[in-house]
């Protein structure tokens, strides 16, 4: 009787410990990074959010970058957008979502950079190193 409660508990850390191992090495690890390349030392207010977590307001003087990295959810319905405020623009933006295979192509299915720019959002191509306009400013 004692046997087979220590099996059955041994077993069950086991598992648990392997089915973490699992999901741990299947879920990759992504990065986002927003840099601020406005031209006339122009402030970039950022906030960005997922369904399930507020990564809070940042501000980012001039070249200055803010990155954050996450675990893909196991559902592969990962979405993050953020709010960009410039002195003279703003824009509501989706910056890793993961329905489109063009975009998660730019990010190399990994790692996104992007560049907010006086006349618009750019993505960086990760495979060539060139940058896309990828949204323009709503004002
Ligand atoms: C915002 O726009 C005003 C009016 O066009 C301009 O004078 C100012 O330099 C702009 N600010 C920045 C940081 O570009």
């Amino acid at each position: 009787m004692a046997t087979s409660v220590t099996n059955f508990v041994v077993l069950l850390a086991f598992a648990t410990f392997s089915s973490n191992v699992v999901f741990g090495s299947l879920l990759v690890k992504d990065h986002v990074h927003i840099s601020n390349d406005f031209s006339n030392g122009n402030k970039l207010t950022i906030h960005c959010k997922s369904r399930d977590d507020d990564l809070g307001w940042h501000v980012l003087q001039v070249s200055e970058e803010w990155s954050w990295t996450f675990r893909e959810n196991i559902y592969g319905t990962t979405l993050f957008w953020c709010n960009l405020i410039g002195e003279n623009h703003s824009a509501s933006v989706q910056v890793f979502y993961m329905y489109d295979t063009e975009f998660l192509k730019m990010c190399n299915y990994k790692e996104c950079f992007w560049s907010v720019r006086d006349d618009g959002i750019y993505l960086k191509n990760d495979w060539t190193a060139s940058w896309s306009l990828w949204y323009d400013w709503e004002h």
